[in-house]
């Protein structure tokens, strides 16, 4: 048997999903931090992804100003910090000193990496457009780092990464089946 949801959470049942803490930078230089779990990759040749971010959050406005992102890859030991950077606005708190995760200087881009993260995608963002109440961003991957250890092969190792998977912000990391 089977049960029809009402519009309001025609999305929930859905699967478990990614997150990822962009990081992103405007005209003055001091870059933010935003939990995104609206993140998929779109092409392969180019490596494209996309993010979905809400023309309200203050990050919105650094990627308009600055047209670039980093995709920072948390393990589950950074769940206390990835929630925070996604219940808190870089308008009011400068999210670096208050999770004390350190940013590091990117290859090809001026948002910079998340040390503690596993790995780093930089993004330059080739197109945007409107998608209900989000703004899809979609970035060309133009350097990607990773951590040494967390590739098994030409694949990331999950079981040694440990990333972070969520269901309406419960949080979850991934076992073998
Ligand atoms: C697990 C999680 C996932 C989130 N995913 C998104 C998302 O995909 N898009 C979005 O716009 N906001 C998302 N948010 C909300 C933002 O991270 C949050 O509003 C944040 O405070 C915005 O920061 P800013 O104002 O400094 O940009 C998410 C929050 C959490 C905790």
């Amino acid at each position: 048997m089977k049960r029809e949801l009402p519009k309001r959470r025609r999305l929930q049942p859905g699967p478990a999903g990614n997150v990822v803490m962009a990081t992103v930078v405007g005209n003055d230089g001091k870059p933010n931090i935003i939990t995104l779990g609206m993140y998929m990759p779109i092409s392969i040749n180019p490596p494209l992804v996309c993010i979905g971010v809400a023309p309200r959050r203050y990050s919105h406005s650094l990627i308009e100003e600055n047209g670039e992102f980093v995709i920072n890859t948390p393990s589950i030991a950074l769940e206390e910090q990835m929630h925070y950077c996604g219940i808190k606005s870089g308008r009011d708190v400068d999210k670096w000193a208050e999770t004390g995760l350190t940013p590091i200087p990117s290859l090809k881009v001026k948002p910079p990496r998340i040390e503690e993260c596993f790995s780093h995608m930089e993004c330059k963002v080739v197109q945007t457009h409107t998608c209900g109440d989000h703004t899809l961003f979609v970035g060309e991957v133009l350097a990607t780092t990773v951590n040494e250890g967390v590739m098994k092969g030409e694949s990331l190792d999950v079981l040694v990464a440990r990333p972070i998977v969520q269901k309406n912000h419960v949080y979850y990391t991934v076992s073998e089946k």
